[in-house]
């Protein structure tokens, strides 16, 4: 099934979840091609989850013994070079990872990961958001996406936004399933799948980042501890740090691919809440219980954590 109401691009329908065409391309590719190696830990998330955030740590906490702190390859390369979507790759049929790192990343639903994932054994770390700041941050970015001149409150206004992300037509969505489906994995698996959530993650990010650190299997000494290497990190990763990088204000993502992003586009506010400033209390009321309906069941909510 195919969508055209969705902004911007048509949506196509694949094993019950909704991508733009040059996405599902390269996640067919994905899922015939890709090949991790047993020992690397696949970040995945949804769009707007908070995914330059993780790549950012993860890669800080897996490469620490590796550089200096003025050597670190964030401070010259953006989160998403670093950390490369291994199905964006594979549409490319070109691999921008580091094979020292044992890092990829991917917006794919557990549910369509590449079977050879599961066949390696590898770790998989999920971050999901609050669905009210999914969607305005979603907004916000796809409305950046619309060409000069084009009146962004005719072409992606908030309340059409909204009604097609209630239905789940958003890409990589429906959103509760992308969530659930990693939720009853890390239930199931809870050695191979961390499942965090990034409003936790802004609430105690140091306490996150260790239990992050020791589930990859890169836990930290007490000498670290001692010299205040989780702290360092966490304010490296921090969001006016990341932001303000020489590597985050300038350059681009995926250049000359369908999927070109200007590195200033991955940091807008990274707040939690911020839906508050858009939505009406009617509209969040309705959001809270479409989601709370569809999770009912998997033992997570957004709503009683
Ligand atoms: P907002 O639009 O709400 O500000 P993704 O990386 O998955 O595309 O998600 C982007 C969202 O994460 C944006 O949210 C962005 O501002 C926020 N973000 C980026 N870096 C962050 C950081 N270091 N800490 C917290 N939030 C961050």
């Amino acid at each position: 099934p195919r969508r055209d109401d969705w902004v911007l691009q048509p949506l196509y329908q694949y094993q019950g979840f909704w991508y733009f065409q040059d996405y599902l391309i390269g996640l067919l590719a994905a899922q015939e091609n890709f090949k991790p190696q047993p020992s690397d830990i696949v970040i995945c998330t949804y769009p707007k989850t908070g995914t330059t955030w993780l790549k950012a740590l993860a890669y800080t906490i897996v490469t620490r013994s590796r550089f200096s702190d003025s050597e670190n390859p964030l401070l010259i390369k953006a989160p998403h070079d670093c950390v490369p979507f291994f199905e964006i790759d594979a549409a490319r049929n070109t691999s921008n990872r580091d094979p020292q790192v044992p890092l990829v990343a991917t917006h794919i639903p557990y549910t369509s990961l590449p079977t050879s994932i599961s066949e390696s054994g590898c770790k998989l770390v999920y971050l999901c958001r609050d669905p009210k700041d999914v969607l305005i941050s979603m907004w916000h970015f796809l409305r950046g996406k619309l060409p000069e001149g084009i009146d962004k409150d005719t072409y992606i206004n908030l309340n059409n936004s909204f009604e097609i992300f209630c239905e789940g037509i958003a890409s990589n969505g429906p959103y509760w399933d992308h969530v659930s489906g990693y939720w009853k994995a890390s239930v199931e698996s809870p050695e191979k799948v961390l499942f965090l959530v990034y409003e936790d993650l802004k609430k105690d990010t140091v306490s996150i980042v260790r239990k992050l650190a020791e589930f990859m299997g890169y836990p930290f000494t007490p000498e670290e501890e001692t010299r205040g290497v989780v702290q360092e990190i966490v304010e490296l990763c921090s969001f006016d740090s990341l932001k303000n990088l020489k590597a985050n204000t300038s350059g681009v993502y995926s250049p000359d691919s369908p999927y070109t992003i200007r590195n200033t586009e991955f940091f807008r506010k990274g707040t939690t809440g911020d839906w508050k400033n858009y939505f009406n209390e009617e509209m969040a009321a309705r959001l809270d219980q479409i989601i709370e309906e569809k999770l009912n069941g998997s033992g997570f909510s957004f709503l009683s954590r």
